[in-house]
């Protein structure tokens, strides 16, 4: 018999990367969707695969509908992959965040429970709960510090899976995956907004790019890497928590360099701090601007993490390295604006 998956957040950019790598392992594939005015299903019809899912009306916000589905479906598996996943905004929305990303994960938990607690259960958490790190790199083991509303709601639903995995012996895996970008990812976060804007400067439908922190630095992997780390861990001998990253780091500043050179724009950097800027060399124009704008109430400045335990125990290892990354996106961003 085929296995049954079903997938909060389908739509977004891990749902659709994992929602392909099941379909291709023969899973049937249910996708929990939040229903608006139209089924928002844009990266699963990039991938070519949206005719493939079988979708259901649900939101993280509402138990009965949770419950109702689980039943309906009866998964043999389980990815809670949706989330108020944007970090500033959950310092403007911390309870709307918390209620999806904390007590949404509960909801999930807790009707497995009731129902068969033979499902097993992936919840994605996040490099964002060690926030202010405690050690470089991070493991399982490091201190959470968390430093957003969003890092917090985290940190709650982490433990509640370990607490129903413990308390419940259900079947239940948290992949503290480190950041992990793509041609899906979304435009406001750093990696792809710097791909898309600059290539809209390039071919002249942007006057330039404002940016908050480049001293950031952050564990950049491919998604389509990371995908492949949440199915091994339900499909491995116990369950257990595991940090999924690359081992390297680098500043949003070298991010941008890196795109600059795929695009062949050459530029020249002037200033400091807010007063930071980035000329094209070939017509004098501002092209990159820091604003305060984009500066966070608290920010996480460092994040890098050690894949040693997934390495060892699930075999899993990430493929696309930090160049190849930004080249694609690039690429990516290129052919949207230049398809022919
Ligand atoms: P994403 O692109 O932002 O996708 C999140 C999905 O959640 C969207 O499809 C969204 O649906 C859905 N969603 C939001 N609120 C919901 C609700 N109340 N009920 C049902 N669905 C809801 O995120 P992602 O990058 O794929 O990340 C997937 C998960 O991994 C998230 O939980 C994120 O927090 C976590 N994570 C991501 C990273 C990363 O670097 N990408 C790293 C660590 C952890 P709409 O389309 O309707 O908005
Ligand atoms: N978004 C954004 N926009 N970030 C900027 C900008 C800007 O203009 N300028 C600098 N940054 C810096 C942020 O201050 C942050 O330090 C870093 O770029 C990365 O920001 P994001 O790309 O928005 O990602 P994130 O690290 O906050 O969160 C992502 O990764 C987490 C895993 O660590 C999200 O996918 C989270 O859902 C995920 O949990």
């Amino acid at each position: 018999m085929k296995k049954k998956a079903l997938i909060t957040g389908i739509n977004g950019q891990d749902g659709a990367y994992l929602s392909k790598l099941l379909l291709d392992k023969n899973y049937e594939v249910y996708g929990a969707i939040r229903r608006g005015a139209s089924e928002k299903t844009d990266r699963l019809d990039t991938l070519g695969i949206t005719s493939k899912i079988n979708f259901v009306d649900s939101d993280l916000l509402e138990i009965s509908n949770i419950h109702q589905i689980i039943e309906d479906i009866a998964p043999t598996e389980i990815y809670n992959l949706a989330a108020q996943s944007f970090v500033p905004t959950s310092f403007a929305l911390p309870l709307l965040t918390s209620d999806i990303n904390a007590m949404g994960c509960l909801r999930i938990l807790d009707s497995i429970k009731r129902i068969n607690k033979e499902i097993k259960f992936y919840q994605a958490s996040t490099s964002e709960m060690f926030g202010k790190v405690a050690e470089i790199p991070q493991t399982e083991n490091t201190r959470l510090h968390p430093r957003s509303p969003y890092g917090v709601s985290k940190v709650y639903s982490h433990y509640m899976t370990m607490n129903y995995r413990e308390t419940y012996d259900i079947f239940a895996c948290s992949g503290i995956l480190f950041n992990h970008e793509s041609p899906l990812r979304g435009k406001e976060f750093v990696t792809r907004k710097i791909t898309s804007s600059l290539n809209k400067i390039k071919y002249g439908l942007l006057d330039h790019m404002e940016i908050g922190n480049m001293n950031a630095e952050r564990d950049w992997g491919f998604a389509g890497d990371y995908v492949k780390a949440m199915w091994l861990m339900l499909n491995t001998d116990h369950a257990d928590d595991y940090v999924i990253a690359t081992g390297e780091k680098h500043s949003i500043r070298e991010f941008i360099k890196l795109s600059l050179h795929f695009l062949n724009i050459e530029t020249e950097w002037e200033g400091e701090g807010l007063d930071e800027r980035v000329i094209n060399k070939s017509d004098g124009n501002v092209i990159i601007k820091v604003s305060p704008k984009y500066f966070r109430p608290a920010e996480v400045d460092e994040l890098i993490g050690s894949p040693e335990k997934a390495k060892n125990k699930l075999k899993w290892e990430p493929e696309v390295k930090f160049e190849e990354l930004v080249k694609m996106m690039i690429e990516h961003d290129s052919k949207l604006i230049k398809p022919n």
